[in-house]
């Protein structure tokens, strides 16, 4: 994984050089990063994540608890108003990678206070589509702020994204993807322009959140996850979500069966014998 991470970088460039010109070719990548080995695709996908590794993604085909869900507006829970306490500093030039199965932030300060615990950002990142549904609804694209504690507890808050009929974009998710182009290759990182979380805070904070206890939507698939999910779309305009598109691809988990029923996985498979 390792030697592959490094080779891939000067691949792209020979390609794109080869493809495009000089011209277009994105600024250097400040460095690179092992990627996932799991990913979206043919047997590297969701559907195998358990046969990637028996031991460690077994909750992926047997947890009752799987994340995403279809959430179920009339079913749901909400958090009570003001239980949830989401800060996050205003920061710059952060970490920003491209992991192959998803595009990570790595950015570490900020909290999240919630009736049950305290929580730690420990990073933040994106799907497209989304991976929550909304009685049965999809959206181009979600993002994750996933939170830790010392005591192993793992939150996440959620915002899905939809398109603005007014081109209108969430002008702290434009200078996150500024420069997206430039980690278009997976393993490559760059930096992110100035972060202000100020207005995403306040859209946390003025609208309803569902909340349910999942899991990772990724492998290893651990349950006991708090989600804290926006009931509020944030807008996003078309040329910002293709250009995630073309980077990101797609990277989104199929909806999981309800709450406490049996993994889809193991129902599937029993059906077979
Ligand atoms: C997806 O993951 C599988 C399993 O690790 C790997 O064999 C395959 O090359 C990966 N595909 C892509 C497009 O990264
Ligand atoms: C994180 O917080 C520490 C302490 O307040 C500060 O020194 C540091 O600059 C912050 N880092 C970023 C990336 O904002
Ligand atoms: C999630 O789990 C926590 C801790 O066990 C519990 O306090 C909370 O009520 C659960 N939330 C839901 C919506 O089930
Ligand atoms: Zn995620």
């Amino acid at each position: 994984m390792k030697v592959a991470a490094a080779i891939l970088p000067l691949l792209t460039a020979v390609s794109a050089s080869c493809l495009h010109g000089t011209s277009l070719l994105p600024r250097s990548a400040d460095g690179t990063v092992d990627i996932n080995s799991f990913n979206y695709t043919n047997l590297g996908g969701p559907l195998n994540w358990y046969g990637l590794n028996k031991e460690k993604n077994s909750a992926c085909s047997t947890g009752k608890r799987q994340s995403p869900i279809n959430i179920v507006t009339e079913d749901i829970d909400y958090a009570a108003a003001n239980s949830v306490q989401f800060n996050i500093p205003n920061a710059d030039d952060i970490k920003f990678e491209n992991l192959g199965s998803g595009l990570e932030v790595v950015l570490t300060n900020g909290s999240l206070v919630t009736k049950a615990a305290s929580y730690k950002l420990a990073q933040f990142h994106f799907h497209t589509p989304s991976e929550h549904r909304i009685n049965d609804e999809y959206y181009p694209m979600e993002a994750h702020f996933v939170f830790e504690n010392t005591a192993g507890a793992i939150a996440v808050v959620a915002f899905v994204f939809e398109l603005s009929q007014f081109g209108y974009s969430t002008p702290l998710f434009d200078s996150v993807f500024a420069h997206i182009d430039d980690i278009a290759t997976p393993s490559i990182y760059t930096k992110t322009g100035h972060l202000d979380f100020t207005a995403l805070s306040r859209h946390l904070k003025t609208h309803g959140i569902y909340q349910y206890n999942g899991s990772l939507t990724t492998p290893p698939c651990s349950e006991s996850v708090a989600w804290y999910l926006s009931t509020e779309p944030l807008p996003l305009n078309v040329q910002r979500v293709n250009a995630v598109k073309h980077v990101l691809k797609f990277n989104a988990r199929y909806t999981q069966n309800a709450l406490g029923q049996d993994n889809l996985l193991e129902v599937a498979a029993a059906e077979l014998n």
